[in-house]
């Protein structure tokens, strides 16, 4: 079997840790290809419910191998308290991996990140605060710290003298902090060390070889497709690429052994943080879609933005995705309502735009042009055949599925595992 690449569509909190959780005993491997624990993934199993932040959410299946790739962030305490939360509730995650490659989230990432936003004022983006983008950056400005220096202390503190350098003159002469000292990191991190050093492996090449054993890859995107920092609502984005293409920086898996792009998309949308979004209701409706669908972070706990499901939106990710199948989640959060309004186009000043503007000032200027459906009243989450659905509510998919680019291949009626409509298979 090939690799398969699952992503969010949206701005993120789409219900990808399900969708994930679903696949996991038909796959072999789920591989976490970018982002941090700036993810926030709630896995509901039977009477049990999972937040995930760092692991990629295969963990929870017995049998799967879950990995972390290269193009993760990793701050170390976050990954073993969630480790240790997991085995205390009979959770195995001995079969954990993770890539030499992968970089460190370091305490001075955190703090910059925090005290970044803080001098941004008005202009801030929402971060999660959790030191993603400045790891990324100094990933990129080739001052990172990543798993593999853990093992060579002097490396180590090498690399950490090179990162301080320029910090310390930031944090002391611009933020008014303290200076970092190398020890103080060093130490940090060199607790970690021989608890990380079995758990490390060279996962693209562990990667390679299950697939050329014919073993089924699901590479798991954080974020998503608009918090994409190409191809999303820059600058309010993450510092990661959540697209498929990322998929393939992110764990060192060619485009070539992907087959399938399965994208996440909520009934409705949401977002976290700042930035445009045409489709925000700021009236009773946002707050009565954010109470039906339960909207609050599962990493920070702020309330998330609503508003209706956009086909712009979902086009775009169709496209630059490669999506082969949608999954629709959280349908049932929709019953009751009279009508519900789909944007199938924008009204920029004037000008339908039916995909997505070219500059971000067009975009944040964007007025949804709304299409009307039909709701329906009864309770779905028995649902599971297309035909246990009201008519308006399989009109609604059939809808969504026309103007979105790529098949809707299952629905999501509840939160919990078996609370899902298959339509095709996914694998
Ligand atoms: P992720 O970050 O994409 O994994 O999504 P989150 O876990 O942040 O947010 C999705 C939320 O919706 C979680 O609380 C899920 O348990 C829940 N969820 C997922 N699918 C469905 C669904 O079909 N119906 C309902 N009601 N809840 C769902
Ligand atoms: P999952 O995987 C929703 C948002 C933050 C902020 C922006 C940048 O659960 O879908 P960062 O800390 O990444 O530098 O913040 O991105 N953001 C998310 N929003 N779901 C997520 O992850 C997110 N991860 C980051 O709110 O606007
Ligand atoms: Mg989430």
């Amino acid at each position: 079997m090939p690799a398969i690449v699952l992503v969010g569509a949206q701005w993120g909190d789409e219900g990808k840790g399900k969708a994930t959780d679903l696949l996991g005993s038909v796959v072999d491997y789920v591989v976490k290809y970018n982002g941090g624990n700036n993810a926030g993934h709630t896995i509901v199993v039977g009477d049990q419910t999972y937040a995930l932040h760092l692991l990629p959410s295969g963990i929870l299946t017995p049998g799967v191998v879950p990995v972390i790739g290269n193009g993760v962030v990793i701050d170390p305490a976050v990954l073993f308290t969630e480790i240790d939360a997991l085995e205390k509730r009979g959770i195995d995650t001995s079969r954990l991996v993770v890539s030499a490659n992968a970089h460190l989230i370091a305490p001075y990432h955190r703090t910059i990140d925090k005290v970044a936003e803080r001098f941004l004022g008005g202009a801030r983006l929402g971060t999660t605060g959790r030191g993603i983008g400045p790891t990324y950056a100094d990933k990129m400005s080739r001052v990172g710290v990543r798993v593999q220096d853990l093992f060579d202390e002097k490396i180590l503190r090498q690399k950490i003298e090179g990162a301080l350098e320029l910090k310390n003159h930031l944090l002391v002469k611009v933020y008014n902090r303290r200076a970092i000292t190398v020890d103080e990191v060093a130490e940090e991190f060199l607790a970690y060390a021989e608890r990380l050093r079995p758990m490390t492996a060279d996962t693209g090449l562990l990667l390679g070889r299950a697939l050329d054993e014919g073993k089924t890859v699901l590479l798991e995107g954080g974020q998503a497709t608009l918090l994409d920092v190409d191809h999303g609502t820059y600058p309010f984005v993450t510092s990661s690429n959540p697209t498929a293409g990322g998929a393939c920086t992110g764990s060192g898996i060619p485009p070539t052994r992907i087959e399938r792009v399965i994208a996440v998309v909520k009934a409705y949308t949401t977002r976290v943080g700042s930035g445009p979004f045409p489709t925000e209701l700021t009236d009773a409706d946002g707050v009565k879609l954010r109470t039906d669908g339960a909207e609050f972070g599962t990493t920070t706990g702020r309330p998330r933005r609503c508003g209706w499901y956009d086909a712009v939106v979902a086009r775009f990710a169709a496209r630059v995705n490669g999506v082969t199948d949608f999954v629709l989640t959280k349908l049932d959060v929709l019953t009751g309502w009279e009508r519900i309004p789909v944007c199938v186009a924008y009204d920029v000043d004037g000008v339908r735009h039916d995909e997505m503007p070219m500059t971000q000032t067009d975009f944040h200027h964007a007025r949804p042009v709304y299409e009307l459906f039909e709701g329906w009243d009864e309770d779905i989450s028995d649902a599971r055949t297309l035909d246990d659905l009201p008519k308006n509510a399989q009109q609604y998919i059939k809808a969504l599925e026309e103007m979105s680019g790529a098949p809707i291949s299952a629905v999501g009626v509840g939160p919990g595992r078996d609370e899902t409509v298959q339509l095709r298979s996914l694998v």
